[in-house]
């Protein structure tokens, strides 16, 4: 495992994909600062100082794209709440990779991948997480949002949390490969805000809205809901609205 880190750039994902042949397998690019930080759905991310994180796990798995790869973010997710739970706090996991605090997102993961030739030539997991951060400034982002700060009520040791995630998440990365999400499906569904109680919900797929009853998650990741035939419909993409 190897460290990259910038003090100041433009996207740790946006450095990452064009510098993909130069960087090893496993490689962590961070930034201290990010001028064009960006999430899904081309929104920007919001930099909120120096005291957050703001990261990007290289990875090489395989010269093809297997459906495993997909389900990365969700394995990411998953290994940040376990590291909240441990600091005695009760994550959430809204669908399909936010991590929430007291139900504000804390987290946010984008998975992008450089392929050329038809091979892939790396996937570029970002990650950026709430650490430190002052209530005013979470006023800049457009939804609701928190810090780990904020939540415990004491400031975090920034190099301690990021180096214990890289370390959470290579240490089950290759099982999770092999196995994929049925290894993480149990632990993802504890945490998720869907539960079998849930009832009807909108799923955002671009400008499409979809609506149906919670059924479940699939295990490849993806959720079921039931239309109103009652019908299930898989959805792999999209957000909760
Ligand atoms: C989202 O919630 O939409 C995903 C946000 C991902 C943000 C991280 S910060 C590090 C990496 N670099 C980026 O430009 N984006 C990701």
């Amino acid at each position: 495992m190897k460290l990259i880190n910038f003090k100041e750039i433009d996207s740790t994902n946006k450095y990452s994909k064009l510098n993909i042949d130069n960087i090893e397998d496993k490689t962590i690019v961070s930034a201290d600062f990010q001028t064009g930080g960006y999430g899904r759905f081309d929104r920007v991310w919001v930099d909120l100082g120096t005291e957050n994180i703001y990261m990007t796990f290289v990875l090489k798995p395989s010269d093809v794209l297997l459906p495993v790869h997909a389900n990365l973010t969700q394995y990411l997710s998953v290994t940040l709440a376990q590291q909240f739970i441990e600091m005695g706090l009760s994550p959430q996991i809204k669908w399909p990779n936010d991590v929430l605090l007291s139900g504000k997102k804390v987290c946010g993961i984008l998975a992008e991948t450089v392929i050329s030739g038809g091979k892939l030539k790396g996937i570029v997991l970002g990650i950026g997480v709430n650490l430190n951060t002052s209530a005013d400034s979470l006023g800049l982002i457009d939804r609701p949002a928190t810090s780990l700060n904020l939540e415990l009520g004491k400031s975090i040791d920034k190099q301690e949390f990021m180096n214990e995630l890289i370390n959470r998440f290579f240490a089950g990365y290759d099982k999770f490969l092999q196995e994929g999400f049925p290894l993480i499906k149990s632990d993802y569904e504890k945490l998720s805000i869907l539960q079998k109680n849930t009832g009807e919900v909108k799923i955002a797929v671009f400008n499409i809205i979809k609506e149906g009853k919670f059924s479940g998650f699939d295990n490849d990741g993806t959720l079921i809901i039931l239309d109103k035939g009652g019908i299930e419909q898989k959805i792999n993409m999209g957000e909760l609205v």
